[in-house]
């Protein structure tokens, strides 16, 4: 038998893993109703065609070779600008990456060794835990503060920083929860970074799709020294997760950055580049028309009322609102998440993921809904949840 790695298996995606369940669901005969991935495409929003343009030139004048490492300087000259104009100023580099998930990636591991740590938001977008996992480095998780609709609590993030912590990690707006950072949170974090010489890290690929009476405020831009690692990308705000384009942002103090630059810049060079003609699109994007955005921000603000709606109304569901993204991540009054949503997937066919998949408080449940589905399918969908909920309930 081949053996394999031990970091390598403890990697869990629990957005994904969940499909297997579905797939017996599906045996059975069930119609299912995905309300677990993230990808807007699946459903009635697509790219904007500007972007699709951009790349298809790019195609067609054949820059379908290796591309520099950073990404292309267009690219760069786009990404600097649109960050600019949000407030970040300090830039140090910037560099293009196979979505922003290999940006988190390239920075966690020029950042870690296995004994260090950095402090995690539970709940947590999986990806963070299976990077964590790769690199061997045990999780240091902070709550977030359901009771004040999800915000980093910092009481807790002072409480958890221990001599090997070299990070703070903000999520902001957040995945699973759908939640915006307050400037009084953020300027506390900034203000715990600085003290203890942390670097931050700011994933903020949901940072345009806010909805209206809500601010997003990118870390970086209330202190102009301090160390932040900025992710963003063209998945979400512009549509197009399958493009797997993103990229990183380092701002802050230089004397504090340059041996962090160097390391990322090696492990950017070696694998050689990200997608080359998806780099013209970074362009078209960020400096081109952006009236898609009114319009995805819309809808989705109509789904996020259908499910904070309905949600609301089953007995042993409570789903605080969502201020941005298309997530929600309401607690269920049940013992054991993964049980549930287990039975709810086989007797049901919606699919949504269980708690224990992002993290959670010891003794509380939740599950995470995607609702980018349009609105008669979420209908659907709930009122399903609900009258499983009762079932549930009745046969304790
Ligand atoms: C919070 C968060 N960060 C990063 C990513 C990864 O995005 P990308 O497609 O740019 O790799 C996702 C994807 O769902 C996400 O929710």
């Amino acid at each position: 038998m081949i053996e394999t790695s031990r970091n390598s298996r403890q990697v869990k995606y629990a957005v994904r893993d969940i499909v297997l369940v579905a797939q017996e669901a599906q045996k059975r005969g069930l119609e299912l109703r995905f309300l677990n991935i993230g990808d807007p495409n699946k459903f009635d929003h697509v790219t904007p065609p500007h972007l699709i343009e951009a790349a298809h030139r790019a195609m067609l004048n054949n820059q379908t070779g290796y591309g520099p490492s950073s990404g292309t300087d267009e690219a760069i000259d786009a990404i600097r600008q649109d960050a600019q104009k949000s407030g970040i100023k300090n830039i140090q580099d910037i560099f293009v990456t196979v979505g922003a998930g290999e940006a988190i990636e390239i920075v966690l591991t020029a950042l870690l060794n296995p004994e260090d740590n950095i402090l995690t938001p539970s709940p947590v977008y999986p990806l963070y835990s299976a990077v964590q996992s790769k690199l061997g480095v045990k999780e240091n998780t902070y709550y977030l503060d359901e009771k004040n609709n999800w915000m980093p609590d910092p009481h807790d993030i002072r409480k958890k920083i221990n001599d090997r912590t070299k990070a703070i990690l903000i999520i902001n707006p957040n995945n699973p929860t759908g939640s915006v950072c307050s400037r009084e949170i953020l300027l506390e974090i900034a203000d715990i970074a600085d003290k203890h010489n942390l670097l931050v890290l700011c994933d903020e690929v949901y940072g345009k799709l806010v909805y209206k009476g809500c601010k997003h405020i990118p870390l970086a831009s209330l202190n102009d020294n301090l160390p932040v690692a900025t992710f963003n990308s063209l998945s979400k705000a512009y549509i197009a997760p399958g493009f797997r384009t993103g990229w990183g942002i380092i701002s802050g103090s230089n004397k504090k950055l340059h041996n962090l630059l160097e390391v990322i810049n090696q492990l950017l060079r070696a694998r050689i580049c990200s997608c080359t003609p998806i780099n013209a699109s970074v362009k078209a994007a960020l400096l081109g028309p952006q009236d898609h955005l009114d319009r995805f921000i819309d809808k989705l603000e109509k789904r996020k009322n259908i499910t904070v709606d309905i949600l609301n109304n089953i007995e042993g569901i409570h789903c605080n609102e969502p201020q941005a993204a298309f997530y929600a991540y309401p607690e269920i009054d049940v013992k054991d998440d993964m049980a549930f949503i287990r039975e709810l997937i086989l007797n049901t066919g919606v699919v949504v993921v269980p708690g224990s998949g992002f993290g959670q408080k010891p003794g509380t449940s939740h599950f995470r809904t995607v609702y980018l589905p349009p609105e008669d399918t979420l209908t659907e969908a709930y009122n399903l949840i609900g009258e499983f909920m009762k079932r549930w309930r009745n046969r304790k």
